[in-house]
């Protein structure tokens, strides 16, 4: 990726410093955004140095709360102006504000939508606009979540933004395939900060810290690892090899790499002249009921070798 410049919002820690790094030890210079200048730094500098002098790409740090239009203008502007274009955008920045339904408050529900679903499209539009200028392709890898694919209790805020972060990157992949843009979604799992915040997987963050490795079935069976892991398939999404992969969701997690099926008719029924509720009643009973959904991230399964 040398000669590439790259966009990784909220990269001052986690899942989007993994990203930051492994695009500019492939080459790549990267503009490392977070909404706390002071973590934006220090990542910056933690890229430089992991990138190393050889193949690696240089960092620069431009703090900014990603959501509405002006940041996303900000950051693509300061990749041209440092680098002197911009060839792929990770949208990565988030928060979880996690309440049932009925306990959460319309500034929990426009916070997360606002930071995820707007973030994306903003910075997504601006990056699109200059990509399209340059008129030499490009990548944008969005980022989704298995709470976003099957619903998860507790998330009203965070689904609804991931499911569409998820819309977006099929349609976005549709609207920019002339210009050579793909347009994907990673669906990532691993030990950070957010998933620390999740009482089941607590403890394997903090394992993780104390240097003790994950259980196989737990990379396998539940596909969670650490934020290392999932950085080789945006790796993978930004270069060369991936130019004709565009408008998939895509998991990454611990040992497990998987693709994600898009919504789709599961059981057709037909009447002739349209339905009432009465014969609804009786198509759902012999059609339409044996291959109901389910809902929610499954609890973690063995795996066999
Ligand atoms: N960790 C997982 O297992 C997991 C699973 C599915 C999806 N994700 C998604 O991956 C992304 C990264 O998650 P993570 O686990 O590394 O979380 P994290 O909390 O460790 O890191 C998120 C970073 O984003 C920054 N940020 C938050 N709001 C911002 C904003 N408005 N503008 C700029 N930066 C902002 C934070 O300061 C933080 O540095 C998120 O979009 C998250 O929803 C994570």
């Amino acid at each position: 990726m040398t000669g590439k410049v790259a966009l990784v919002t909220g990269a001052g820690r986690g899942l989007g410093l993994a990203y930051a790094i492994a695009l500019a030890r492939a080459g790549a210079d990267v503009v490392v955004n977070d909404l706390d200048e002071e973590l934006a730094q220090s990542a910056a500098k933690a890229v430089s140095e992991a990138a190393g002098p050889a193949a690696g790409g240089r960092a620069v740090a431009q703090a900014a709360a990603v959501g509405g239009s002006e940041a996303a203008d900000l950051l693509v502007e300061r990749a041209v102006s440092e680098f002197g274009r911009l060839d792929i955008l990770v949208t990565n920045a988030g928060i979880l504000r996690d309440r049932v339904l009925w306990k959460m408050s319309d500034d929990d529900f426009d916070d997360v939508i606002s930071t995820h679903l707007r973030g994306t499209f903003t910075c997504a539009r601006a990056a699109a606009r200059r990509m399209r200028e340059q008129g030499e392709g490009g990548r944008l890898v969005l980022v989704g979540s298995p709470a976003g694919q099957r619903g998860n209790f507790g998330q009203t805020n965070y689904a609804a933004a991931k499911a569409g972060i998820a819309a977006m990157a099929r349609t976005w992949s549709m609207e920019l395939a002339k210009a050579d843009i793909t347009v994907n979604a990673v669906v990532p799992v691993a030990a950070t900060a957010m998933t620390e915040t999740i009482p089941a997987f607590a403890p394997y963050v903090e394992a993780l810290r104390q240097g003790t490795p994950l259980p196989d079935a737990l990379r396998k069976g539940e596909g969670f690892g650490t934020a290392e892991d999932c950085a080789a398939l945006v790796a993978f999404l930004a270069s060369d090899a991936a130019r004709g992969v565009t408008g998939q969701c895509i998991g990454i997690g611990g040992d497990k790499l998987s693709l994600w099926s898009h919504p789709q008719e599961v059981n057709t029924a037909y009447a002739d002249g349209g339905w009432r509720p009465e014969t609804i009643a009786a198509a759902w009973r012999h059609s339409l009921a044996g291959a109901t959904q389910t809902v929610g991230i499954p609890a973690p399964q063995p795996v066999e070798a």
